[in-house]
């Protein structure tokens, strides 16, 4: 078994019977809705509230009843993928275009936990770029704010073309190598109008689910 799978398989046992479930998106998440199809199939009575159009897709696919947030009183708990986590559990995410409905999801949850393979663990956030959503309007204007925080943002690209969320807006992959204070970075990049949200997730994850020298670990912030 691969660690994506390792890890993402672990996370079902924090679902409950009864429960309402953010399901994240990306690869490793793929395997935690997977084992919940399967747990849903034998009797688990759970809703899931899915974090992009891609994962609505694949919980349905899973047999997985959806619901959103009209139909919702509380998530009791979300899982979701990462990009990189450092010792405090803060994270970048947004690697799959998802961040926005991510974080809307992990906010709302009792409960966020992260599961990531060993190679998302890092010292400093930042090598990977960070993603932050942005309105079309301005475009170019809000990457010239952004590139004033000290990173080489670029526009994220499919194929020939700009890519687009399911909100329809842009992505801007920036660049930092460090960050030296992800929670003032995260509040920073929010400020600047046109920006969306960004894919820094600060004090937001509860526990982490990981490998460590080959071992599955379970960490609690
Ligand atoms: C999606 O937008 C992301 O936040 C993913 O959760 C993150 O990119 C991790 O993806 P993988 O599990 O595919 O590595």
């Amino acid at each position: 078994m691969n660690e994506k799978q390792l890890v993402g398989e672990k996370a079902v046992e924090y679902i409950k019977d009864g429960m309402v479930v953010g399901l994240g998106t990306g690869s490793t998440a793929y395997y935690m809705i997977k084992k919940l199809g399967k747990l849903v199939q034998e009797g688990l009575n759970i809703k899931g509230i899915p974090t992009s159009k891609q994962t609505a897709a694949l919980a349905s696919e899973h047999g997985i009843t959806l619901v959103d947030f009209k139909n919702v009183k509380q998530i009791d708990i979300a899982i979701d993928g990462a990009d990189e986590f450092d010792a405090d559990l803060n994270l970048i995410k947004g690697g799959g275009g998802a961040l926005l409905r991510e974080k809307i999801i992990a906010n709302a949850a009792s409960a966020f936990i992260v599961i990531a393979d060993s190679s998302k663990a890092v010292k400093k956030l930042g090598g990977f770029p960070l993603p932050v959503e942005i309105v079309k309007f301005g475009a170019d204007m809000t990457l010239q704010k952004i590139a004033g925080l000290g990173c080489e943002p670029r526009i994220r690209v499919d194929g020939n073309q700009a890519y687009i969320t399911d909100n329809g807006n842009y992505i801007i992959d920036c660049d930092f190598q460090e960050i030296q204070s992800p929670e003032e970075l995260e509040s920073q990049l929010n400020m600047i109008p046109g920006v969306v949200e960004n894919g820094l997730f600060v004090n937001m994850a509860e526990s982490l689910i990981t490998i460590k020298n080959g071992v599955l670990v379970e960490e609690t912030r």
